[in-house]
């Protein structure tokens, strides 16, 4: 039975946690900022970091359906087991929902995503003024659907290292 993560999960993991972070951030920030040449250029980041966790989630939905991880502490009582299990199933969830959100409102919204200034995103949908308006809320949505999944998760790591003292935070560094 494998005690830690893989270097590849271990790597995909912090990966993604740096750029959806950073995602969050950059898109609350620049979506309260008055049109200017420096909001468009943050759009244009916040679009290509988002189609990059779109690839990366499929790359490591791949590699976990491949790869077992290491099993919850046995101590674990069976509904902290069924909440962990939840929360993570819902974490692959929205990191596959929210970029997907995101791709098809630039497209209802008829701005199409240009990865890195180089390589042309196909638009999933027409422009739809009304559609990409209801996207765009369903994007925020489940954007503070993640940053509570994302509260759960933290405070989940950080409670089995400091009060159960277990090894979970330590076998995915
Ligand atoms: C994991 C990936 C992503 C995360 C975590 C994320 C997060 C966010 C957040 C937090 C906001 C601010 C929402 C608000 O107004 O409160 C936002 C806005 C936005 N996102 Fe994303 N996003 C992701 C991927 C994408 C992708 C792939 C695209 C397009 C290709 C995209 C396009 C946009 C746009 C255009 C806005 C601005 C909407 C507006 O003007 O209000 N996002 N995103």
């Amino acid at each position: 039975m494998t005690t830690t993560y893989h270097p590849i999960a271990k790597s995909l993991h912090w990966l993604m946690a740096v750029l959806i972070l950073g995602l969050l951030a950059l898109g609350i920030y620049m979506s309260d900022l008055p049109l200017s040449p420096q909001k468009l250029e943050f759009y244009s980041w916040h679009k290509w970091a988002g189609v990059t966790v779109f690839v990366l989630v499929w790359l490591r939905l791949a590699w976990r359906v491949t790869h077992r991880p290491p099993a919850l502490p046995e101590t674990l009582a069976a509904p902290m087991r069924l909440a962990a299990h939840a929360g993570h199933a819902l974490l692959y969830l929205l990191m596959v929902a929210i970029p997907l959100s995101g791709w098809l409102m630039s497209s209802a919204k008829g701005f199409q995503t240009v990865w890195f200034g180089v390589l042309p995103i196909p638009d999933l949908l027409g422009r739809d003024k009304a559609l990409g308006d209801l996207l765009q809320q369903a994007h925020q949505a489940l954007n503070l659907l993640l940053m509570l999944t994302l509260a759960g998760h933290l405070g989940a790591a950080l409670w089995h290292h400091f009060v159960l003292k277990d090894d979970t935070l330590r076998r995915m560094r």
